[in-house]
């Protein structure tokens, strides 16, 4: 069954693809590569061990994405992965934010109606729910006015399918991810930030490895118990694996509605100094780092309540936070060339 992904080169698209061929599917790439890289398919073809289609264009681009469904005939669902996502980046440019997340989606929208396709998983995040006074952050929690230009995209790109839905076939499960971490244990694949790194793990790998002379807390006077934010980290092999369980349901017709929505996290939080320590113990690294002042934006604590994605769906996150670092950590010396 032909499963087209957008961009499926980048960190949980390429995974994704992985796991669908695990699964059986037949994935149809299109990614422009803007954060992403056309080494990335050889990797995922080595581990999955045969060639894969795929068509370097851009989502934006109705033209291009109209001349796949004609060619590829056969689509029968979308996993909508390809987006800009630097928070930072899209208060300064929120522009290239709305259009890449939002003129995107509604190309692809658009041409998947032209071609009758009705199924789609959709890409969504736990910045939709801002700060949240009740933890865990249950999917019925309000979802709050975005700090970003970024989070906006979401929570508009939310709104535009599930209006979509309303008037016409389409079904969607939207899927808000917590903070997706690791790698594939082979090292292929992980996660490849451009330039400085904003997210917390991919800084601590880069630091562990030299690149990086320290990592900053940011912030340590939070209401916590150490005075660090606390984030629920899931495993991104989870989070692909998730992709497929929901595609499944889709592809069943098991959905209770057009439109379902899912948290994905593992339901429990970690804070920042703990990743350290237990970043630390994993690799048996020493991690330079200091505490710094709070960064604007941040939510003191996010993670997810899981119920419904497990009743439903029947899913829950297997790997451990070990396993998560263990895995970006052989990632991280992988593209370094070191080795342990
Ligand atoms: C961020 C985005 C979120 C997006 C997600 C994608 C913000 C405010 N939120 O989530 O919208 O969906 O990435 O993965 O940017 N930290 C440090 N030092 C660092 C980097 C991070 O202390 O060098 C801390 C942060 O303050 C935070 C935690 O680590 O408490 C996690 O940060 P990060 O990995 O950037 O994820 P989020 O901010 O949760």
């Amino acid at each position: 069954m032909k499963i087209l992904i957008t961009g499926g080169l980048g960190f949980i698209g390429s995974h994704t693809v992985v796991s669908l061929v695990e699964n059986g599917f037949t994935p149809i790439i299109i990614d422009n590569c803007s954060n992403s890289s056309e080494e990335v398919l050889m990797q995922i073809e080595t581990i999955i061990g045969k060639p894969l289609t795929f068509y370097k264009e851009d989502v934006t681009d109705g033209l291009a994405l109209d001349r796949i469904f004609t060619t590829e005939k056969d689509i029968k669902g979308v996993i909508h992965f390809a987006a800009a996502k630097a928070v930072g980046e899209s208060v300064e440019n929120p522009l290239k934010y709305y259009h890449n997340n939002i003129t995107g989606l509604v190309q692809l929208l658009t041409i998947m109606q032209n071609h009758q396709v009705n199924n789609m998983i959709f890409s969504s995040s736990c910045t939709v729910y801002g700060q949240v006074e009740k933890m865990p952050i249950t999917e019925d929690a309000p979802v709050q006015a975005p700090i970003s230009p970024y989070g906006n995209t979401k929570k508009v790109g939310e709104e535009i399918i599930q209006d979509v839905a309303k008037s016409s076939d389409l079904q969607a499960i939207l899927l808000r991810y917590f903070n997706p971490i690791g790698a594939h244990p082979s090292a292929l694949i992980g996660e490849l930030p451009l330039g400085v790194p904003q997210n917390l793990l991919p800084f601590i790998t880069q630091t562990a490895v030299g690149i990086r002379e320290k990592l900053s807390v940011f912030g340590s006077d939070y209401p916590t118990p150490d005075g660090t934010c606390i984030r629920d980290y899931i495993h991104v092999l989870d989070l692909a694996d998730a992709h497929v369980i929901a595609l499944k349901r889709l592809m069943n017709q098991q959905q209770e509605s057009n439109i379902e929505i899912y948290n994905i996290g593992t339901g429990k939080g970690t804070s920042v100094l703990e990743m350290i320590t237990a970043f630390e113990e994993v690799t048996q690294q020493s991690l330079p780092y200091e505490m710094a002042p709070r960064r604007e934006g941040d939510t003191t604590i996010a993670f997810a309540d899981t119920t419904l994605v497990n009743e439903k769906l029947g899913w829950k996150a297997q790997r451990t936070l070990e396993e998560s670092l263990d895995s970006a950590w052989k990632w991280q010396l992988n593209i370094s060339n070191k080795t342990l």
